[in-house]
């Protein structure tokens, strides 16, 4: 029996396939939308496109755990882990993890409502799981880094709202931990990072790190999203974005569980660390 990971392409797939070959002996099935993109993993890689739903079943043959890395076609994402739900049943698989969102039951993030509907299939389902309720990635802010060092400031609509973010490699951590420890069933964990932050303090720690004055200055909106579609982003992209940023306001980032670092057995990792890895 096996532990499959889909998104295994992915930025966080990848994570998560390196984390496994080092800590379990029980066979990895990498689940790939684009089986070539995988051949790289050093492990056996099986086609999987969520949209192909007649052939989601036959590749889960023999797995025993499988990993649901969320999507990322938005709007899509309901019907498509309903097929893959649907299909781990039929398939005989003994528990699913699942990326969710944050707080997923009460978030306001616009994001949210697919999580919720996953979560919901996955209860309905009977299937044995395990919910990871992912917050932001610390790399969501890789542009505004590059931004604040061409010009020379932070830009945002997220006012003072907090940021437990955590990096890709933390929740990585995360999804080896509760793919390889069965203990996990029926746990429903909130990912954050050990330390929340703001807009303004990103901005004192790139201010710190490169010795020049990078402000952040925080607009309504309708200005940032006419901002980022300003640097080229599509309207809507741009439009969702300031949206999510008006969330992060009102604190739907923000979360002191401590459940990352309790899941992985160490600290988050520290937001002037990722910065200065960042400049580097
Ligand atoms: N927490 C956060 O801050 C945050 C930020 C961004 C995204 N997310 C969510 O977390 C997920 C993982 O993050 P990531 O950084 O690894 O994103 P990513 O690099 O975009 O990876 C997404 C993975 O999903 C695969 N995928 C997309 N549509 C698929 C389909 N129809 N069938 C099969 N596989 C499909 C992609 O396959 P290909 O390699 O073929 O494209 C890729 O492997 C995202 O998909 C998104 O749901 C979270």
């Amino acid at each position: 029996m096996s532990i499959a990971v889909t998104g295994s392409t992915g930025h966080l797939g990848r994570r998560v396939i390196a984390g496994l070959k080092g800590a379990t002996d029980t066979p990895i099935v990498a689940l790939a939308r684009d089986p070539a993109k995988g051949a790289d993993l050093g492990v056996e890689v099986r086609a999987f496109d969520y949209d192909s739903s007649g052939t989601l079943a036959p590749a889960l043959e023999g797995v025993e755990t499988l990993l649901l890395i969320s999507g990322s076609e938005l709007g899509e994402r309901s019907r498509q882990h309903r097929a893959v739900i649907e299909a781990a049943k039929e398939a005989g698989v003994g528990r699913v993890v699942y990326t969710s969102v944050l707080h997923a039951p009460t978030s306001t993030l616009a994001l949210a409502p697919e999580h919720r509907e996953t979560e919901a299939a996955l209860a309905e389902s009977g299937l044995a799981h395990t919910l990871l309720r992912n917050g932001w990635y610390t790399e969501n802010y890789a542009p505004a880094v590059s931004t604040a060092m061409e010009h020379g400031a932070v830009f945002g609509a997220a006012g003072r709202g907090r940021i437990s973010s955590a990096t890709r490699d933390d929740f990585a951590a995360a999804a080896v931990a509760a793919l390889t420890r069965p203990e996990t069933e029926g746990q429903v964990f909130e990912l954050a990072g050990d330390e929340s932050w703001t807009m303004d303090d990103l901005a004192a720690e790139l201010t710190r790190q490169t010795q020049r004055e990078i402000p952040y200055r925080d607009m309504s909106v309708e200005e940032y999203a006419g901002l980022l579609q300003q640097s080229g982003m599509p309207e809507g992209m741009a439009g969702m974005i300031a949206g999510m940023d008006a969330e992060i306001a009102r604190g739907v980032l923000h979360d002191d569980s401590g459940d990352l670092s309790r899941l992985i057995g160490r600290p988050t990792t520290r937001l002037s660390d990722w910065v200065a890895a960042q400049l580097s």
